[in-house]
């Protein structure tokens, strides 16, 4: 069953009544630039087949109440929320997801009460943006209950970006989690057989073509199951140590450091800081380059700046992980042609390039090094590029 159908026949479960409408929203693998956006740099993520949908329906009051359907069948409910007293602290745990996002849009003026139902199959804690995937699919159903629908031209639609940056605020003020524009930007402009090559400064993108089948690859996901966390502690102090950096080079973020500028900006930093600023600075070359090589139809050859990208957090950023490391390792031994860690690391998945004869071989070898550690043994699928957020038609 498709996300929207699942979330429209459990909002009948639980409201005895059909919704006014399904959203949804998918979550998102990067294929390069990590921990590039919060820089002002590039990014080059796309959407996965994975989604979350919002059945939703609007109420009279001013109360918000969601629903989710777990993967176990179960659902889970965030009790009646008060839009008019929604701050920031005062809810606690998944609900603070959507409750944030309703707290940012009543701000815009849309501030009606609304029944909410999740479903979908994006795996949650996986580092693929589960929660993204929630709040952008929470956030079309408020406007679309509102009567907003995005692309219908009408003056005064909020463009795919504002609502990222809504999101964004939803996250970084409401949620308390100091992230940056790409997660929420991948899952709401994304589209099929493209990869989104987004100017986080400028907020302008590209869809590149990313069609590995018609090279004969493919790109397997590998979700080690290790728990990640950017609410607290690393990331946080990545992006701190970053913007530091910024501040004692003058410029207004790393984005303005260029490679050829890069080792007279070392020589001028305090030692601990000179990692994360080579992290950055080479890694939105590789996504420069990366673009270059789709784009002159060389995506085999892409490879090497994966495991770039990876060493290259591993060692500068030092954001990967035993499993992550375990992951990359072992598919590139089984054949990969390129493997990196995704998302904010700590945990979650890790992506690799793989010939389409080989994807067997590389996920039994992953599989096999995992056990052999002694570790949970990773979920693995093939991803390809699929749909960004919008509206569903309500099953018939
Ligand atoms: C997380 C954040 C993003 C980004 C990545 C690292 O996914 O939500 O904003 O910073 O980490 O690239």
């Amino acid at each position: 069953m498709s996300a929207a159908a699942e979330a429209a026949a459990t909002f009948q479960a639980v409201h005895g009544r059909t919704p006014t409408g399904v959203w949804s929203a998918p979550g998102r693998v990067n294929l390069i630039g990590e921990h590039t956006d919060y820089n002002d740099g590039f990014v080059l993520p796309f959407a996965l087949p994975h989604r979350l949908a919002a059945a939703a329906s609007r109420r009279e009051d001013q109360v918000l109440t969601v629903s989710t359907l777990g993967s176990d069948g179960r659902v889970q409910d965030s009790g009646p929320l008060d839009i008019t007293t929604l701050s920031p602290d005062a809810v606690e745990g998944w609900a603070a997801y959507p409750a944030g996002v309703t707290w940012v849009l009543r701000d815009q003026g849309f501030d009606r009460g609304a029944d909410i139902v999740i479903a979908g199959d994006v795996p949650s804690g996986a580092g693929l943006s589960s929660s993204h995937a929630l709040e952008c699919a929470v956030a079309l159903a408020l406007l679309g209950l509102a009567g907003v629908e995005l692309d219908d031209g009408a003056e005064g639609t909020p463009t795919r970006q504002q609502i990222a940056r809504w999101v964004q605020r939803s996250e970084n003020d409401f949620v308390g989690a100091p992230t940056g524009l790409l997660d929420q930007t991948a899952s709401l402009c994304c589209t099929e057989s493209h990869v989104l090559f987004l100017d986080v400064r400028s907020g302008q993108f590209e869809h590149v073509r990313f069609d590995a089948a018609a090279a004969g690859m493919q790109i397997l996901v590998l979700d080690t199951r290790a728990k990640h966390s950017h609410a607290e502690g690393g990331y946080g102090e990545r992006r701190r140590g970053t913007e530091r950096a910024a501040d004692l080079l003058g410029v207004k973020a790393l984005r303005d450091v260029t490679l050829d500028g890069l080792p007279s900006a070392l020589a001028a930093l305090p030692e601990e800081l000179s990692p994360l600023v080579r992290h950055v600075v080479t890694e939105n070359q590789r996504v420069l380059d990366t673009v270059d090589l789709l784009k002159a139809g060389k995506l085999a050859e892409i490879g090497p700046l994966l495991d770039a990208s990876h060493e290259s957090l591993r060692d500068d950023y030092r954001v990967s992980s035993v499993e992550l490391d375990l992951a990359v390792d072992s598919a590139r031994a089984a054949g990969a042609l390129g493997a990196r860690m995704t998302g904010g690391g700590f945990g979650g998945s890790a992506i690799a390039l793989v010939r389409e004869s080989e994807v067997d071989t590389v996920e039994n070898a992953v599989a096999a090094a995992f056990e052999s550690a002694g570790l949970r043994r990773p979920r693995a699928f093939v991803a390809v590029p699929s749909r960004g957020a919008g509206r569903d038609g309500l099953p018939a």
